[in-house]
């Protein structure tokens, strides 16, 4: 009976020790993988160095001993002259016009002929422009603007990149929005081109997973207050743009009114970027980085999660919902 007793207890130890050295051993080369302890001997391009997330990446990557390369649209600048004063001679400010096919071979050349000895580690890109505006309020060249540098800019620069990357095994890193997902009043054309730049990246991270190449989304939220990124505008400004049909459905009072609430919505952001440029360090840096970063408050997170998996008649009553949706449906038509 005692025999019987023992096998059955040392049956039943056996799959319970196997699962726990399992656990440990993922946990320890975990650990030893976890975080590279420096950059010394690798590159990075970041697109966008001029002010906001890129800036703030380049200055701390330069500390952790990276060879950065930081692509400035304007090298001449206020900002990328700050960048190169509060930087080590390891940084190294490059023209970077993310729509130019000449400067982004050019910086291609430039990297390719300052290479440290363990190659390009990763590409982030960053460089992006935003703006907000109905549909109806906008012309063809407003999307095609916000797609060149938002989408093509990065399908360029990555294009471009990608074979240095490979060689390092490295990282590419993507700088999107929630509005890739989130679709909003007022954002369409910046939406599209982030939505694009999603789907870029997911098929881009299929297609490295053979080469050991990692692909991350970046999603900030509301950081209009941490960065330059917002261009401000008036209500005469839209309303002067606005072809004269449409000033019958879309009134001045309501351009004013959607003026007033996009300013309003803008000022409740964070104040400063250590969520985002945290997020890109543990893309850039961690053994394990993540697909997607969703950075928004806490009290958001739930919502945000949720959201891409709601269906659509939810998702749209989510906006028929809100205050400025109902009075938008009272003030439009009106005089
Ligand atoms: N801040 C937010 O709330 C927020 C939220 C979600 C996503 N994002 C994304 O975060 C990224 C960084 O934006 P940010 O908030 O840090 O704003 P930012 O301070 O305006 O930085 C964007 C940078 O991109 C540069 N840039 C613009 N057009 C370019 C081009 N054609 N080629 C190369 N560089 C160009 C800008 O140069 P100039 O300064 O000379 O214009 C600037 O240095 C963008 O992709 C943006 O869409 C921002």
């Amino acid at each position: 009976m005692n025999t019987i007793f023992f096998i059955g207890q040392i049956i039943g130890i056996i799959p319970v020790s196997a699962i726990l050295l399992f656990v440990l051993a993922k946990l320890f080369s975990r650990h030893c993988r976890s975080h590279m302890k420096d950059g010394y001997g690798y590159g990075v391009l970041i697109t966008g160095c001029d002010s906001g997330f890129g800036h703030q990446l380049a200055q701390c990557l330069d500390h952790k001993g990276f060879v950065v390369f930081a692509g400035c649209l304007s090298p001449g600048g206020a900002g990328a002259q700050s960048l190169a004063r509060q930087s080590s001679s390891n940084l190294k400010i490059l023209k970077l016009d993310v729509t130019s096919d000449e400067d982004v071979e050019r910086a291609k050349k430039m990297v390719q002929d300052n290479l440290p000895e363990k190659g390009l580690w990763a590409v982030v890109n960053n460089a992006g422009i935003s703006d907000w505006a109905e549909i109806e309020w906008s012309t063809i060249e407003d999307f095609r603007n916000m797609v060149n540098v938002n989408l093509f800019g990065c399908i360029r620069t990555s294009i471009t990149f990608l074979p240095l990357v490979r060689a390092a095994k490295g990282r590419m890193v993507y700088v999107s929005s929630i509005f890739a997902f989130f679709n909003c009043l007022n954002m369409g054309a910046y939406s599209v081109s982030k939505r694009g730049l999603e789907a870029f990246a997911d098929c881009l991270r299929v297609e490295m997973a053979s080469f050991g190449v990692k692909v991350s989304i970046i999603q900030p939220g509301n950081f209009g207050r941490a960065t330059n990124i917002l261009k401000m505008k008036t209500g005469l400004d839209i309303w002067e743009k606005l072809h004269k049909n449409r000033r019958q459905i879309f009134n001045r009072q309501y351009i004013n009114l959607a003026n007033e609430y996009f300013l309003s919505t803008c000022k409740t952001g964070f104040k400063d970027a250590d969520m985002v440029i945290d997020a890109l360090l543990h893309a850039v840096m961690s053994a394990q980085p993540k697909h997607r970063y969703l950075l928004v408050s806490v009290m958001d997170r739930f919502f945000f999660q949720l959201f891409p998996f709601l269906p659509t008649v939810l998702t749209d009553a989510v906006f028929s919902l809100s205050s400025m949706y109902a009075k938008r449906k009272e003030m439009l038509y009106a005089k």
